[in-house]
């Protein structure tokens, strides 16, 4: 018996920022097909990581292991410390909200319905999870008064993956698993979408491993992105900006230099509004600073060759503040918002 009453701890010695933890996870399919290879990863609780790459380098088999929906052949994973094969399949998934493109919403249920399936599983009374259901569609930006009634039909393919995301935090779930979520939309829903995610991730802070093919999707929603290569190896994971500015092989110089993201950044002008205050950086002299009127993509060259964690920003001889990959990381998702409207 636990009789710390603290967080458990695994045999691995998961410590307490990790919401996921694979070891040397494997996949290998009946067939022969080797969709995930040694696969080492830690979420931290709180954070979005992407997992991105070319089709069938394993990306939805490694989501899928994470939920137990298919068993790894190879490795562990851990769960908020906790094996995932030592626990009740069901009850994982409980605890794990799965949102993918194909949203399998019930057609001939109404929407307030379909989002009142999980609470209703949960033994609330009906009072109660039609209340939540309301609570979860004004979350995700449903009206409960015009929409509650219609049917999955009468909405677009915008509105029904928010009644997915809506269904999937029916159970308050720590960790949300999404694969493409927003892969069946077009362009400017998607990048609505995204922001709305966004919006409502500094909310609820949950723990989400995200699915995509487009490394443009993955640098602006993940905190951290992992970059897959074919025979599900990962050759990068890292922030955002670490992959776009320093790609760790060819690989993922090639993946990445595909991106409009990257582009974006090219044309992207630094912010002299959103720098940091120099505060308690530590910066070299001016001398080392970059001027104002540079690029984002110039800034991140320049954080990445000086290998410091800021960069100085002036202008003329006027020191403005700081940029971080972070900052840079922010600036990038608000030129994608703009661009995508
Ligand atoms: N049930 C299965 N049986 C055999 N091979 C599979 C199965 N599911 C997926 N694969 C193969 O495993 C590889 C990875 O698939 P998947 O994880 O779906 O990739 P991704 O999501 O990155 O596109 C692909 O080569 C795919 O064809
Ligand atoms: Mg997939």
């Amino acid at each position: 018996m636990d009789v710390t009453g603290g967080h458990p701890q695994d045999e691995s010695g998961t410590d307490d920022d990790s919401m996921i933890r694979l070891e040397g996870v494997g996949k290998t399919y009946a067939d022969g097909t080797t969709a995930v290879h040694a696969l080492d990863l830690d979420v931290a609780r709180g954070e979005i990581v992407c997992l991105v790459g070319p089709s069938g380098c394993g990306k939805s088999t490694t989501l899928k292991m994470i939920n137990r929906l298919i068993e790894p052949t190879t490795g562990r994973i851990f769960l908020d410390g906790k094996d995932v094969t030592k626990s009740d399949p069901v009850a994982l998934r409980r605890g794990i909200g799965y949102v993918i493109q194909q949203i399998g919403l019930f057609p001939h249920q109404k929407i307030v319905t379909n989002v009142m399936t999980v609470p209703l599983l949960y033994g609330e009374s009906k009072a109660v999870a039609r209340e939540r259901a309301h609570e979860l569609m004004e979350l995700v930006g449903l009206d409960p008064a015009t929409y509650s009634d219609r049917y999955p039909h009468h909405l677009s393919g915008g509105q029904r993956q928010r009644v997915g995301v809506a269904r999937a935090l029916a159970a308050n779930p720590p960790v949300l698993l999404m694969d493409e979520p927003f892969g069946a939309v077009d362009p400017v829903v998607r990048g609505r979408l995204q922001d709305e995610f966004l919006r409502l991730q500094r909310e609820l802070g949950k723990t989400v491993v995200l699915v995509t093919h487009d490394i443009d999707e993955a640098v602006k929603m993940g905190d951290r992105v992992a970059v897959f290569a074919t025979g599900g190896r990962l050759a990068q994971y890292d922030v955002p900006a670490a992959v776009l500015g320093n790609p760790a092989d060819e690989f993922v110089a090639d993946f990445v230099g595909s991106s409009r993201g990257l582009r974006r950044l090219a044309v992207t002008p630094i912010d002299p509004d959103h720098l940091e205050p120099i505060g308690t950086h530590k910066t070299g002299d001016l001398a080392g600073a970059i001027d104002v009127d540079s690029s984002l993509e110039d800034a991140l060259a320049e954080l990445m060759r000086a290998d410091q964690p800021v960069l100085g920003v002036r202008r003329g001889a006027e020191f403005l503040g700081v940029l971080t990959p972070n900052g840079i990381h922010s600036a990038l998702r608000q030129s994608v918002n703009t661009n995508s409207h």
